[in-house]
């Protein structure tokens, strides 16, 4: 087994407040996690780190073998896939999308003369035709819908074939039909052993694709549950989670919630 995370008694706090709490967490290669938890709980402020934008206030954290702190994060950059609504924001609204795709090989946005070799070109139209939006290659980013943009920035984030990939929120604002799509293609990820890693933070148990194996529930910055994904998703802990009585429910591989 690879470890690909490791968090020792991680504490992220601003200006004093502790807003991650002591994180005690590794991933192993081949897993896939998904993170809930309610506004505010810390989830983009540990992928925050993941993604080596910060550091730990205390403790340790270690990605890909590497401690934070100790590398340097521009070496590391490249093999973190990160999709955020940070990282949508800093796409220049005219850049064609096989171009938003492409940039990522350089971890820069908005070409700029840099040159390309035609394995470049044939991997971002694979990863284009993968997540479904091959035939929007020629069209400016802002003209997209949202689950467009999100799925070409999952191909833009795995252009690089890094070794991780992290992602905050993906399926949010979309409608059903773009959301399922989404999910469809975030689970053919999820079961193939070549891919990246996959760390998720989800707001709802609906979006988790199906072959992800591993759930951790944070709140007010602590965790709740982590483990296994059906031994983590119990009733039990979606409720102290979420602070309403919720029964959750697994059909087709994939999951459910509602207030009871
Ligand atoms: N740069 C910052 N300065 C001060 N407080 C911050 C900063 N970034 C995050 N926080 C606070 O840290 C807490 C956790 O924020 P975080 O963004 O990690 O939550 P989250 O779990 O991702 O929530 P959401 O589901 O709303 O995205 C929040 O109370 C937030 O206000
Ligand atoms: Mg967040």
């Amino acid at each position: 087994m690879v470890e690909v995370i490791r968090t020792e008694a991680a504490t992220v706090a601003f200006d004093g407040t502790v807003v991650l709490d002591r994180l005690d967490w590794t991933v192993q290669e081949e897993e896939r996690w998904v993170i809930l938890g309610p506004n505010g709980a810390g989830k983009t402020s540990l992928l925050n780190m993941l993604s080596t934008n910060s550091h730990p206030t205390r403790g340790n954290v270690s990605v890909l073998g590497n401690e934070l702190g100790l590398v340097d994060v521009f070496d590391l950059r490249p093999l973190i896939g990160v999709v955020s609504p940070r990282t949508t924001s800093l796409i220049p609204s005219t850049e064609p999308v096989r171009d938003v795709v492409m940039t990522s090989a350089w971890a820069i946005t908005g070409r700029w003369r840099e040159s390309y070799e035609d394995d470049d070109l044939n991997r971002a139209d694979e990863l284009m035709r993968v997540m479904g939006v091959g035939h929007l290659a020629d069209r400016a980013f802002s003209t997209l819908s949202d689950g467009e943009k999100k799925r070409a920035l999952i191909a833009r984030a795995l252009m690089p074939n890094p070794e991780l990939l992290l992602l905050d929120e993906p399926a949010t604002g979309l409608d059903l039909g773009a959301r399922e799509a989404l999910v469809q293609r975030l689970s053919v990820l999820a079961g193939d052993r070549s891919a990246p890693v996959q760390v998720m933070i989800t707001h709802h148990v609906e979006e988790i694709p199906a072959g992800f194996t591993h759930a951790m529930l944070l709140r007010d910055g602590q965790v709740v549950a982590a483990g296994q994904i059906d031994a983590t998703l119990t009733d039990e802990n979606l409720t102290k989670t979420f602070d309403i009585p919720l029964s959750v429910s697994k059909v087709f591989s994939r999951y459910w919630a509602f207030a009871v």
